[in-house]
């Protein structure tokens, strides 16, 4: 009961906040741009806490230790407002561009399995077929940065708007609308189901939602702005170049991109295979944006004022493009176990730095973004790690 009426009061709010920064003062603001188009709300500009305080935060999976990356929280102040896609992009929608332009979007995907060799990168899977069967409506997967950027560009050459991929930032403004706890539906377990595609596989389930898998965009009931799946069903691009913690992070609510064309993205929203506590949309993962992935979606962000947010093209790539040497025992390991994600040599360009032993340990034991950077250890023998760090070592784009 209690739940109800903080959600109707969050719900109130939300009416509030809509019809006070927009003169039309109609409650749903929601538009299309053309038909197929995806549909659009209305963000309000306003300031906000990113990051989550120290008591909110989920234990890191690992280490048990409150999740590092979403520290320091720090003020925002999104001055502009915006709009941002109510649901993710659906392959129908993502179908239109490519049969408008040709565009190759096809560059391989991750195929998940059972078992310690879970990751497997395989080249004939792409947005159409990711390994499973979608429908149309259902968010598109197996896209890259790149290609959610090409689409951007096509939607804002066809309406004239300006379109993109909303800025971490603006992401998790649009995410929290208004909240500060860890869900924006209050912390009942047994709530979660309404709002989020559940990972239900737990024991005992929270509850059920009827999804096991990814679900089709607009199921859930929506946050505070109007805005589904702000929490799991599919990750979600955002610009920002990867990074450990908000430490030295923007606060007008611009993208952070702090070095050129930086080959690491933090992803957003979570995925359905998430754990219960880590079904909020303070996950944060980062990913490299050449990369692909069967449980990685993006939504659009759109201008609203004059405010031009210019992204660099996209070129199209084949996957022949990313061709990684495979004639050795490593070639081959670092096929199955890595090129998932480090699908282009370049994004193993010294984050982490260059020695050796710093390589090796980033391998055995993980990245610090929890589901970044994976650890191996267990995964694959200590011989393997040792054979793919010189692997890494040895390639060309290591400089
Ligand atoms: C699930 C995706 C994923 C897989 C699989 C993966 N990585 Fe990574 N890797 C990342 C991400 C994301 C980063 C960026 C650092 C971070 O955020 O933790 C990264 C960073 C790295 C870096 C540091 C890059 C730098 O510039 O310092 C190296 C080296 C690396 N990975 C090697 C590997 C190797 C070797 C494998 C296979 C054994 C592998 N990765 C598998 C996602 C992945």
């Amino acid at each position: 009961m209690q739940q109800q009426l903080n959600s109707l009061r969050m719900l109130a709010m939300a009416s509030f906040l809509l019809v006070g920064a927009c003169s039309s003062g109609s409650v749903d603001k929601s538009f299309n741009d053309c038909p197929g188009c995806p549909e659009m709300v209305s963000i309000p500009a306003g300031s906000f806490m990113m990051g989550t305080a120290i008591e909110d935060r989920a234990p890191d999976p690992v280490s048990g230790r409150p999740n590092a990356n979403e520290e320091p929280q720090h003020e925002v102040t999104i001055a502009q407002p915006f709009a941002l896609g109510k649901y993710e992009v659906t392959i129908a929608q993502f179908a239109a561009f490519i049969e408008d332009t040709g565009y190759n979007a096809s560059q391989g995907c991750i195929l998940l399995r059972d078992g310690p060799r879970r990751l497997r990168l395989d080249p004939e899977l792409d947005w159409r077929n990711p390994g499973f069967e979608q429908a149309d409506d259902e968010p598109v997967v197996c896209v890259s940065l790149d290609h959610a950027i090409a689409y951007t560009q096509w939607l804002s050459e066809k309406t004239g708007y300006n379109y993109y991929i909303p800025s971490e930032a603006q992401w998790e403004y649009a995410a929290k609308a208004g909240t500060t706890g860890r869900h924006f539906w209050g912390d009942d377990p047994s709530q979660a189901c309404k709002y989020a595609n559940v990972n239900f596989d737990e024991d005992p389930p929270p509850c059920e939602d009827g999804y096991p898998n990814i679900a089709p965009v607009g199921q859930f009931q929506p946050n505070a702005f109007g805005l589904h799946d702000t929490v799991s069903n599919v990750w979600e691009w955002t610009t920002d170049c990867g990074h450990k913690n908000y430490a030295g992070a923007p606060t007008d609510g611009s993208a952070w991109i702090d070095e050129e064309n930086c080959l690491f993205r933090m992803i957003r929203s979570g995925g359905v295979q998430n754990i219960l506590s880590r079904t909020t949309h303070m996950v944060r993962a980062g990913r490299p944006k050449t990369g692909t992935a069967p449980n990685l979606s993006f939504r659009v962000a759109r201008s609203l004022g004059d405010a031009q947010v210019i992204m660099a093209a996209a070129p199209a790539v084949a996957p022949a493009d990313y061709a990684w040497p495979v004639d050795s025992e490593a070639g081959q390991l670092f096929e199955v176990h890595c090129a998932p994600c480090h699908i282009d040599p370049s994004s193993l360009k010294g984050v982490y730095g260059t020695e050796r032993a710093t390589i090796r340990r980033l391998i055995r034991d993980g990245g610090n973004n929890i589901m970044s950077m994976p650890a191996f250890s267990g995964r694959i023998s200590e011989a393997e790690i040792d054979l793919i760090t010189d692997y890494v070592m040895q390639q060309k784009a290591w400089n």
